[in-house]
């Protein structure tokens, strides 16, 4: 059987990392079997790094603010993305900009919480909970040098129902990235 390997990069909770390490690591599906080969957090005291390790991975940490330019932060990502063996690079919550020299060296999908291209950056969910729009939703992209601008590899929506509080319009798309980041991953691997 060929294992597929990923890297998984996080910043903040974990809640996707950890969705990702129960559905995919170490899992045989029809054509592989997928193998987190390690994961990478960029801040010291993140709450997922508790969950990488629950499941035997510990993970390294590169903390940005130790690096004195942007670029040499990207530099040190990539080599340790590329020592990892992965052919795939998952961002789950990583709340970097990343620069050409990340982006032109290294296959990379990211998920945001918006139906893009709508609602680039940092803010989507508010400004999509506060747009008039009736439907919501999550994308998952190949990362480019555009932030949140790269291909779209898939989507889910859901209508805003009446009088929905920002909580549960929060929580709608969190449960949906949690169904649809596995399932993308799969599905670019497990392929002949
Ligand atoms: C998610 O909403 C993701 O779309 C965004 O950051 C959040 C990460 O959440 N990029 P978590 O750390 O996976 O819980």
């Amino acid at each position: 059987m060929v294992i597929k390997k990923i890297v998984i990069l996080f910043s903040g909770t974990g809640s996707n990392l950890e969705k990702l390490l129960e559905n995919l690591h170490h899992k045989t599906f029809e054509h592989c079997t997928i193998e987190v080969a390690t994961t990478i957090c960029n801040r010291p005291h993140a709450e997922g790094i508790e969950k990488s390790r629950h499941y035997g991975i510990e993970p390294l940490i590169l903390d940005h603010t130790l690096f004195e330019k942007r670029e040499d932060f990207d530099k040190a990502l990539v080599e340790a993305i590329h020592k990892s063996g992965a052919e795939l690079t998952v961002l789950a919550g990583f709340m970097r900009f990343l620069t050409p020299c990340f982006t032109q060296n290294i296959k990379a999908i990211n998920l945001h919480p918006s139906l893009l291209p709508l609602f680039k950056g940092g803010k989507a969910i508010e400004e999509s909970f506060h747009s008039p729009l009736k439907t919501a939703g999550i994308s998952v992209h190949y990362v480019s040098e555009e932030l949140d601008g790269g291909d779209i590899i898939a989507q889910k929506s859901f209508e805003k129902t009446e009088g929905m509080s920002f909580e549960d319009f929060e929580s709608k798309i969190h449960i949906l990235e949690h169904e649809l980041l596995p399932e993308t991953i799969k599905n670019l691997l497990n392929r002949k």
